[in-house]
């Protein structure tokens, strides 16, 4: 029983392998956040909150004669607005009346033997238990249930919440936060993931004032400039010690992760769907559901990566896929752009085939007048002006290579220029009476509308039942502006943001399910849409659009802080690279792009004998590989951020038994320090052959010793180590 209800005190505690999460509701109904942390036994987290007098607070009227008792200052479960608590609250709602206060009250709880789920939401699934907590508002006719997910082993903890109107009238909903977590004490820092196109997920970490910080996303997709995903942790905390606590939203639109510091000093963090151009009527007997919240306590930042990587491999991403080997594919993007000739790409798979590669991929160029980006968008079926012999023909000769055949789509968009949008201009994403904001000349099709999804379904399900598709890159390549939707009524417009990742995750849902053989590989303008939402239905997300090893290292290390390189697709692209202009070895960028679901995106047949060679060498690495880096437990052994002129990090196998060690030098110098590095996750006691230099070490003397590299020079050179316990 990872869930346990107190009866005489009132207390539910839920308990995974390491940590303890505990609330209280109080004689007043009144649900109290007592306790997130390390495990502790049967404690009582209570004794911590006796206070005196706090101040100008104000109390609740039953209370009125208690000052030292005040909304303001205890830790909450789940607070609301407009009731005496002024710090960041998870719920505001607009009642039937207008008034703007929301005051929930304990009602009962619930405990289930599994994990709940949100409807028209992923939701992780898996060997848990549900806890759902009831409350009541005292004057609304709202109910608020509030769902816990808990995953003993895994070390997780899930939240969502549901918002039930039991009256006669409409009442909006302006902020549903999923989750609200108090820390009523000590100093703490927030880490986030920020940056832009060719950019994603830099490593970002700030202390939490005196004040409000907002790590969000209006872009309509969780975005390339900020991750749902944050961590706050203990001021001193680092790669190994610390208390590291991670909120991460199973969401891809708009979110919002706020956290504040307040007057007392103690700090709030909510997530959710952003605020920010969102309102929700709810209307009499209707339910909103938010996305899911995974919650995980951890010492150290390594710890709680391991625990989010497991998770997301065992609990979010699922279907076939999910934890096989993934085909080594080649991309003709970087290889031929929108060059789409039927014999430069069989001789592209011909190539690719013969060193090892298993999966071909038609990229962007295949459908109709998609000669460029100004056209063709919707018009997902390919005509003679971009294949004169058809997909299919194209399809058997690169079958023949022995490679699998994928293909890429971009399902929630149209072109001005495209039958479907001639046929349905009104089914854009746009005001009437206001000239449309473009993106890569292309405008957003209205998800939140049934008929246009099913329209792509047919259309998309069309094109892989005509076609021997074993993969589908689903692309997405421009924000949302002029969210309006042309059939929702005026009250409604503030529900369409919501309503098109609904949209989105009906679709993914339907071609996922009616197609579990495909893999899909998820994309938005490279890393956009990187998020836990996103990871349900598809097990891997290209990670940018910067192909360079170079800045691949950051963008790679920022977003290994929650999720697992067999989610990051990465490609070895040609030199110079085409975003950056720089030029690396083969050798580095094979080693970074390995690093993740790998694959190629460059013109092959362009390359000499010996690249050829290392190529088919490279896919050989890998395969043998494969295990330990998707499934093994990386180790970020030194921060990119730093600037300490290289870059190492290692993959160790669940039983200790393998590791492989990889550094890039980005800054080579002469007389250089000798790069010494201590490993880590090794079996102390073992012993452990190094394959490159045939030397045996304990797995103690590499790790409180350490290691010395060779030197390594020239450009951006890089290094592996392959261990093996004897
Ligand atoms: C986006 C993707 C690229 C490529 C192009 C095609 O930028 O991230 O990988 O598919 O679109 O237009």
């Amino acid at each position: 029983m990872s869930i346990h209800f107190d009866e005489k005190t009132g207390r539910l505690t839920l308990s995974t392998a390491h940590s303890c999460y505990q609330m209280k509701a109080d004689e007043d109904g009144f649900l109290w956040h007592l306790y997130y942390g390390k495990s502790a036994g049967a404690q009582d987290f209570s004794y911590q909150y006796v206070r005196s007098d706090v101040g100008f607070s104000g109390q609740p009227y039953e209370r009125k004669a208690d000052r030292s008792f005040s909304l303001d200052t205890i830790p909450q479960e789940y607070p609301s607005f407009g009731v005496g608590d002024y710090r960041l609250s998870g719920l505001e709602v607009t009642n039937a009346d207008g008034s703007r206060c929301a005051d929930f009250r304990y009602v009962s709880h619930e405990i289930r033997p599994d994990k709940y789920t949100l409807p028209g939401l992923p939701s992780s699934y898996g060997e848990a238990e549900t806890l759902v907590v009831t409350l009541r508002e005292v004057a609304s006719p709202l109910l608020l249930r509030l769902y816990y997910g808990v995953f003993e082993e895994a070390d997780v903890i899930t939240r969502a919440a549901e918002v039930v109107n039991e009256g006669e009238g409409t009442i909006v909903l302006d902020r549903v936060s999923s989750a609200s977590l108090d820390l009523p004490f000590g100093k703490w820092d927030l880490v986030h993931f920020y940056g832009r196109h060719c950019m994603e997920r830099q490593f970002g970490r700030a202390p939490i004032g005196h004040y409000i910080t907002e790590i969000s996303s209006g872009r309509g997709a969780s975005s390339h400039q900020h991750n749902p995903f944050v961590i706050l942790c203990d001021r001193e905390a680092n790669e190994d010690l610390g208390d590291c606590y991670g909120m991460m939203l199973a969401y891809s639109g708009n979110f919002e992760a706020k956290a504040e510091r307040d007057q007392m000093d103690s700090v709030r963090l909510t997530m959710g769907v952003a605020s920010k151009g969102f309102s929700w009527n709810l209307a009499p007997g209707e339910s909103f559901f938010t996305p899911e919240a995974i919650l995980c306590h951890a010492e150290g930042f390594t710890e709680l990566s391991h625990r989010y990587h497991r998770f997301i491999r065992h609990n979010v991403t699922r279907g076939k896929w999910h934890l096989a080997h993934r085909p080594v594919l080649v991309n003709s993007w970087e290889a031929a752009y929108f060059d789409l000739e039927e014999e430069r790409l069989v001789t592209l798979a011909k190539e690719a085939a013969e060193l090892g590669i298993e999966l071909f991929v038609l990229d962007d160029g295949w459908f109709q007048h998609r000669k460029d980006d100004n056209a063709g968008l919707g018009d997902w079926f390919c005509t003679p002006d971009r294949l004169p012999n058809g997909l299919s023909s194209l399809i058997s000769r690169v079958r023949a290579t022995g490679l699998a055949f994928g293909i890429w789509i971009e399902p929630e968009m149209v072109n001005e220029d495209s039958d479907l949008y001639r046929a349905h201009p009104d089914w854009v994403l746009s005001v009437p009476g206001r000239k449309p904001t473009v993106g890569r000349n292309q405008l957003v099709l209205d998800f939140s509308r049934k008929e246009v999804v099913d329209a792509i379904f047919e259309a998309i399900a069309k094109l892989i039942r005509e076609n021997e598709i074993s993969y589908i890159k689903w692309d997405m390549n421009r924000s949302l502006a002029d969210v309006y939707s042309r059939v929702l009524p005026v009250e409604k417009q503030g529900e369409v943001g919501h309503r098109y990742v609904l949209g989105v995750y009906d679709l993914l849902n339907r071609l996922t399910s009616t197609f579990p053989d495909v893999l899909f590989e998820g994309c938005a303008g490279g890393g956009g849409r990187f998020d836990a939402g996103m990871l349900s239905y598809v097990p891997q997300i290209w990670c940018s659009d910067d192909s360079d090893a170079i800045p691949r290292l950051r963008i790679q290390h920022g977003t290994s802080f929650g999720y697992p390189v067999s989610t990051m697709g990465a490609h070895v692209s040609a030199v110079p690279n085409h975003q950056t202009g720089r030029t690396t070895p083969l050798d580095t960028r094979g080693v970074v792009a390995m690093s993740g679901a790998f694959g190629y995106e460059l013109d092959l047949a362009k390359l000499s004998k010996a690249e050829k060679e290392e190529i088919r060498e490279q896919v050989r690495t890998f395969k043998q590989d494969e295990e330990l880096i998707h499934g093994g437990l990386y180790y970020r052994l030194n921060n990119p951020f730093h600037k300490e002129g290289y870059v190492a990090w290692e993959f160790v196998s669940e039983d200790r038994g393998k590791a492989l060690v990889s550094l890039v030098v980005d800054v080579v110098q002469a007389n250089t320090i000798p790069l010494h590095i201590r490993l880590k996750g090794l079996d102390p006691e073992a012993v452990y052959r190094i394959e490159e230099d045939e030397g045996k070490y304990t797995g103690a003397a590499l790790m409180y010793g350490g290691y010395s590299f060779p030197r390594v020079l020239g450009d951006y050179p890089s290094v592996q180590l392959h261990l093996e316990r004897v």
